[in-house]
């Protein structure tokens, strides 16, 4: 068997990204170095003690949690209790975690973790605001041509944005982060909204979670019964979609995924577009092929990978 990947899971759960770190360490191909909480869904406050609660829910207390930056580098924090409830995890009654939070700040931790390997060896996947990211970058610019990839939740282009008409949530919440991190060089794959739209939760998938009939199977089924409610209403749809997970599953079998290596350029001027991604999927500028842009997914090939991996835990 091939070494495992070693990856940072940038987050700010969030019951999506809560799947997506069940599905991390449930899959024996990834080893999870660390878990860097940034600020998003809720204050950092939250994010960080969500993912040490999901580690417990795990079964993987030895998980290193790290917490990081608690506001966007220059706009005020924006958050979105509306979609994932007040503690940002709402839907199961976890325990409060017993794991300690390190004592590290996040970026250090990821300016630490990419010193210390081989060039390549460490992927990060942020699926929050991009600020622990660019703040390691800015502190430490030896840290890019380290990193192997940088396999990301965020941004939207032929679907729009959810949080404005034209910005998806992450990029909207941190656009100058985001700027920072789509400019660094470092090989960036892209998760937009194009993609998490056709992932969608619908009742026989999330019913699949539930009969797995296991603490994990049932928290994850009641984690998407909250957080789907406000995305059905939204857009209509059976199941709301479902985001951070495909980050990871695309490291896990990127066959499931299609998509086009383009420029990406964040919007970061104007407060009517603010944060929007703007995507040159034709290829019309010379502007630098900087992220392989994500824009199909085989969804039932994706749903039935993270129920047969969720099982395992
Ligand atoms: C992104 O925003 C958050 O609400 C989700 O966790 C996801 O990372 C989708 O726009
Ligand atoms: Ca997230």
């Amino acid at each position: 068997m091939t070494a495992a990947r070693k990856i940072i899971i940038d987050t700010d759960p969030g019951q999506d990204d809560a799947l997506a770190i069940l599905l991390a360490l449930a899959s024996p191909e990834l080893e999870v170095l660390g878990i860097t909480a940034v600020a998003g869904n809720v204050p950092l406050a939250l994010t960080e003690k969500n993912a040490r609660k999901v580690c417990e829910l795990a079964g993987r207390p030895g998980t290193k949690v790290f917490a990081g930056a608690a506001r966007p580098l220059l706009r005020d924090l924006v958050t979105a209790e509306e979609v994932h409830g007040r503690t940002g995890l709402d839907g199961p009654d976890l325990p409060e975690p017993q794991m300690p939070l390190q004592d590290r700040h996040a970026v250090d931790f990821i300016i630490e973790t990419l010193l210390a390997h081989e060039s390549g060896e460490v992927t990060l996947c942020p699926l929050g605001p991009l600020t622990n990211i660019a703040l390691a970058i800015a502190r430490e610019p030896r840290i890019v041509p380290r990193i192997g990839e940088i396999v990301l939740m965020g941004g939207g282009f032929f679907e729009g944005g959810n949080v404005t008409p034209s910005a998806e949530f992450n990029i909207y919440v941190d656009p100058h982060a985001a700027d920072i991190v789509l400019r660094s060089g470092a090989p960036i794959v892209m998760m937009p909204l194009d993609v998490t739209h056709k992932a969608l939760t619908t009742r026989k998938r999330v019913a699949a979670l539930r009969d797995l009939g296991t603490k994990v199977g049932i928290a994850a089924a009641e984690m998407l019964d909250f957080f789907e409610r406000f995305d059905e209403q939204k857009y209509g749809t059976d199941g709301g979609p479902l985001h951070d997970p495909c980050v990871i599953a695309y490291l896990l079998k990127p066959e499931l995924f299609a998509g086009r290596l383009c420029n990406v350029a964040v919007e970061t001027g104007s407060e009517l577009t603010m944060g929007m991604t703007v995507v040159d999927w034709w290829r019309v500028t010379d502007r630098p092929q900087n992220a392989l842009v994500m824009r199909d997914i085989d969804h039932d090939g994706f749903f039935a990978l993270l129920t047969e991996r969720l099982a395992r835990l």
